[in-house]
């Protein structure tokens, strides 16, 4: 199966030239399961909540998941990505999972970063497992990588390759995906977005260097830190389904929850 993701630097708040750009670098790739930046087409330094009111969409049915739901069936494959979801009066900072037979399942960021606190409602939905005819799809997003327990989460419920739209601004994340994909035996997609942003007397500069995380910890691919790029590589997601490290130990079976319980207290 082919994974990849798209890495780019969108302009902030110019959706439809956001989309077009992104189906241009999608359009000549093959792929089964394409992952796209957080918040992809709106750009991500938002500085009023009025802000992101007027740039979130209702999923489904919004511009947004409509040009996605569009590409994805144009290339008959599944495709992951970041947005900002509006239902009623609150905002998401969502990630849509869509396939060539449209939209399949909207995911909500359980862990928001800094200033999002400010517009964004935190997920209520939990990190949910999609059994795809590609294998089993999990979503996470940007921060949620620094908490262990977001993909623990998923690789119990049995993902096999965890999805993960970013726009990174610290450097940890991409090495850390090594030990996240080897301590649960999965793969994970990194797709973040490049460029910086300057507005409201704030400045981001995003980290690119996207990336295919394998299960024995391996980088499959990481593409540089500026590049504009769509890239997928050919992996076998059967290797996911292989827990045990050796003949004695399994990463699954051999967990202790009984002394667990603490990480569950308030
Ligand atoms: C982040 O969660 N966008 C750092």
């Amino acid at each position: 199966m082919k994974i990849g993701y798209v890495q780019y630097d969108p302009i902030f708040g110019a959706i439809d030239r956001n989309i077009e750009k992104v189906i241009a670098l999608m359009e000549p790739l093959e792929a089964d399961l394409l992952v796209l930046p957080e918040l992809c087409m709106t750009g991500y330094l938002i500085t009023s909540r009025e802000e992101a009111l007027a740039l979130a969409e209702e999923v489904p049915g919004g511009k947004t998941t409509n040009a996605l739901c569009r590409a994805a069936r144009d290339k008959d494959c599944f495709i992951v990505a970041g947005l900002a979801e509006r239902d009623g009066e609150n905002i998401y900072n969502s990630a849509v999972l869509v396939g060539p037979e449209g939209f399949i399942a909207c995911y909500r960021k359980i862990h928001l970063f800094f200033e999002e606190k400010l517009w964004f409602t935190p997920g209520d939905g939990g990190f949910q497992v999609h059994d795809l005819p590609i294998g089993k799809i999990g979503i996470m997003i940007c921060f949620d990588w620094f908490f262990p327990e977001s993909m623990r989460a998923l690789a119990l419920k049995g993902a096999q390759v965890v999805c993960h739209p970013a726009n990174l601004v610290l450097p940890f994340c991409q090495d850390a995906m090594k030990t996240r994909c080897l301590e649960n035996r999965v793969f994970a997609v990194t797709a973040n977005r490049t460029g910086c942003e300057e507005r409201g007397g704030k400045l981001l500069s995003y980290t690119g260097l996207s990336q295919i995380t394998g299960p024995g910890g391996d980088i499959v691919h990481r593409c540089g830190g500026a590049e504009e790029i769509a890239v997928a590589a050919d992996v076998d997601v059967e290797r996911a389904l292989i827990k045990s490290i050796n003949e004695y130990n399994d990463l699954f079976s051999d967990r202790r929850t009984e002394f667990y319980s603490g990480l569950f207290k308030e």
